[in-house]
């Protein structure tokens, strides 16, 4: 007996000593910028001067809310040690009555074209005009995700210089469907490639419902229109469970619904360098796709099955959120079953590790900036009651890492 535990004890001291461990770190050091102390962010952009803004949607936390009364708001400027103020005003982060229109039913978004409703990203234009992509849903008291209504689902435009509301493009309901969830947005100013002059601007529509799709801006005009509507490559993967910090997660879709796969579309989005080439990923899935941007441009009658003949399966990127690109060219996205950020490199067709680090969980939006640092927020998305068990275990501080990009790579800008 005596002798036996001796032997445990010494077996247990030898494979301790010897085995190799996962380092669990990689790449650049990640540097804190900003921690979020009040609402919960999902998005980050950074302008040229260094300004920094974020976002916080009323449709994936109960707690974001704008109810016209409590001085909330969906859209911010981080202006340091931790406080963030209601941007570009708290007026119109106040929409009168909240997001959700209880009058209807069942209750829906508000149709406000002059509040903010639920904005789910914010991104500056390579002219640093801040675009809010307002999905116009919120999430009802119970975590109902409640329909759109027409002067919800918009892109507003901001001039940083004086923090006015410069543009507002309201999405028609056969662009942005009543369960759309209009998720992230790139830009392409080139005036060569539409006729208006105006550039372009990109969308993906994760909706978890799953009409998914991408939706393409003519900032010129402002028309907009859809293309790749419901193909497998824009939608979440039958059976899709990803994993973060070890565990599986399973989607919840509403108050007392059965437990699901995760459902959620097409979301990261990046153009390439030379802003022929549009990248995506759905969260629900880990293949990176790609589609040449003439292909959504075009709205000729045979536009969209030369566009769904064009879809290209670039390997698997891992589970992402926001993708980015850089003047190296590398597209980047979160791989967050490795607690990290990939760079898929278009010239040799492969993803490589860009960073690891044990703190990042759920890898949200991304920024690159002209200071050559990727920005991205860590935001325990995963850890939320969307997800099994359905409780809320997320803990305050979320966090704002910058890393810095290889090859002195920095942000891009097609004018
Ligand atoms: C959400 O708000 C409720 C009520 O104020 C609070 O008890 C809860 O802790 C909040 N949840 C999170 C994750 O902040
Ligand atoms: C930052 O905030 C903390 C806590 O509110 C405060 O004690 C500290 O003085 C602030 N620091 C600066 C530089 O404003
Ligand atoms: C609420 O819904 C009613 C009925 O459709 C409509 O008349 C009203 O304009 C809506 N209000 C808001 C703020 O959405
Ligand atoms: C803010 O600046 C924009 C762009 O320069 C200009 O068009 C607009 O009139 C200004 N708005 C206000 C309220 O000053
Ligand atoms: C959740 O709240 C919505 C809006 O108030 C209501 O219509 C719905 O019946 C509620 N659902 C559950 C399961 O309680
Ligand atoms: C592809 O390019 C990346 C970035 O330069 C590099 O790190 C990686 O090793 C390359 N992969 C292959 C297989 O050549």
């Amino acid at each position: 007996m005596f002798s036996h535990l001796i032997a445990l004890a010494s077996f247990a001291l030898v494979s301790t000593s010897e085995v190799i461990t996962d380092r669990g770190v990689a790449g650049p050091p990640l540097e804190l910028v900003h921690l979020y102390n009040d609402q919960w962010p999902t998005g980050i952009t950074v302008s040229r001067d260094g300004r920094m803004f974020s976002n916080y949607p009323p449709g994936l936390d109960t707690n974001n809310t704008n109810d016209g009364s409590n001085g909330k708001y969906t859209v911010a400027e981080l202006i340091g040690n931790g406080s963030e103020r209601p941007y570009p005003n708290a007026e119109i982060n106040n929409p009168p009555g909240g997001s959700i229109n209880y009058s209807t039913y069942p209750p829906s978004g508000a149709n406000y074209q002059n509040y903010l409703i639920g904005v789910q990203s914010v991104v500056l234009d390579p002219l640093d005009r801040l675009w809010i992509l307002d999905t116009g849903r919120a999430l009802t008291p119970n975590g109902t995700l409640v329909p759109g209504s027409y002067g919800g689902p918009k892109l507003v435009g901001v001039t940083l210089s004086n923090d006015s509301v410069i543009r507002t493009i309201v999405f028609p309901p056969t662009v942005a469907y009543a369960t759309s969830y209009l998720n992230d947005i790139r830009f392409d100013l080139r005036p060569h490639i539409t006729s208006s002059g105006g550039g372009v601007a990109y969308i993906t529509d994760s909706s978890s419902e799953g009409r998914n799709g991408i939706i393409i801006v003519d900032l010129g005009t402002g028309e907009s229109w859809r293309h790749l509507d419901g193909i497998p490559e824009v939608r979440g993967e039958r059976g899709f469970a990803p994993y973060v910090w070890g565990v599986p997660l399973y989607y919840i879709p509403g108050p007392g619904q059965p437990v699901s796969y995760a459902p959620l579309g097409s979301d990261g989005i990046a153009i390439s360098l030379d802003g022929e080439e549009l990248y995506w990923g759905p969260v629900g899935g880990r293949y990176l796709y790609s589609i040449p941007t003439a292909r959504l441009r075009d709205r000729s009658p045979v536009s969209e099955t030369l566009a769904q003949a064009a879809v290209m399966n670039r390997g698997q990127r891992g589970v992402s959120d926001g993708f980015e690109t850089d003047t190296n060219g590398f597209i980047y996205a979160g791989n967050m079953e490795q607690n990290g950020i990939l760079l898929y490199n278009p010239a040799n067709g492969t993803t490589t590790t860009f960073v690891r680090d044990p703190r990042i969980n759920w890898v949200d939006t991304m920024s690159v900036a002209s200071d050559g640092y990727l920005y991205f927020t860590v935001n325990q998305l995963c850890f939320t009651s969307g997800f099994y068990p359905g409780t809320d275990r997320r803990q305050r501080p979320f966090a704002l890492f910058r890393a810095k990009l290889p090859d002195d790579g920095t942000r891009a800008s097609l004018q």
